[in-house]
């Protein structure tokens, strides 16, 4: 099994998991990356079950809209029932880290609003400790060099992602150099930097349930 095959029965899994639990006033909050759009291609099969989607991107809202399923502005619904979407890293207690894809805020967004967070992911994912790769960070386009110098005081090495505007016209810096022992207080630290938008450790908004998908077979975390 190669590494998409891997993302696409991790995206199925999810499938299986949420299906029994739709009913016609759902809502899906979909998130963004190669894995989730796994998930919103096998969605299409069962948008019969379920009434819209919340989207954590412009692209994945395009590839939505492209199957037929509805979404909506997130101000607009109520209860969102689930959340899935994929992850860089997963450490044991089901922190995160996201944003390789530049979409962290709106997915941090989406989650937060999410009876149910459920993580998609192939085994590669997994990690002890986070910290490897990279650490997105949006940040005002103003406040980069300010931004960045509090982020090498706290031991990171970060990166402009030059070139790069997110969905909300911030820019993004990738730290290097941390290792990420306590996710949950360094997510706060992080997001206390003046003219950070929100950064991509997935603490507060843990995963509740996360399927790795290995060539032995699927399993839950
Ligand atoms: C998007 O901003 C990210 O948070 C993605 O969820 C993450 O990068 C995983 O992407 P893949 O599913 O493409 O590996």
């Amino acid at each position: 099994m190669n590494e998409d095959e891997l993302k696409r029965s991790a995206a199925q899994a999810a499938i299986d998991y949420i299906k029994p639990r739709l009913d016609s006033k759902s809502i899906i909050g979909v998130g963004t990356g190669s894995t989730t759009n796994h998930f919103i291609d096998a969605l299409a099969d069962i948008r019969h079950l379920f009434d819209a989607t919340v989207s954590s991107s412009d692209a994945s809202s395009e590839r939505l809209r492209g199957h037929g399923i509805q979404v909506l502005d997130l101000n607009a619904v109520g209860e969102v029932t689930f959340y899935v979407d994929g992850a860089d890293e997963v450490d044991p207690q089901r922190a995160l880290i996201k944003g390789g894809g530049g979409a962290l805020t709106r997915e941090k967004i989406v989650a937060a609003s999410a009876d149910e967070f459920v993580c998609i992911v192939d085994e590669s994912k997994l990690v002890n400790i986070l910290g490897q790769f990279p650490l997105p960070v949006e940040v005002i386009p103003m406040a980069r060099g300010l931004a960045a110098r509090a982020l090498l005081a706290l031991g990171g090495a970060p990166e402009w992602r030059e070139g790069i505007i997110t969905d909300n016209g911030n820019i993004l810096l990738d730290v290097h150099e941390l290792s990420i022992t306590q996710p949950a207080e360094l997510e706060m630290t992080i997001n206390n930097i003046v003219g950070v938008v929100a950064n991509g450790i997935f603490a507060a908004q843990a995963a509740d349930v996360v399927f790795v998908a290995a060539p032995a077979g699927v399993r839950r975390l």
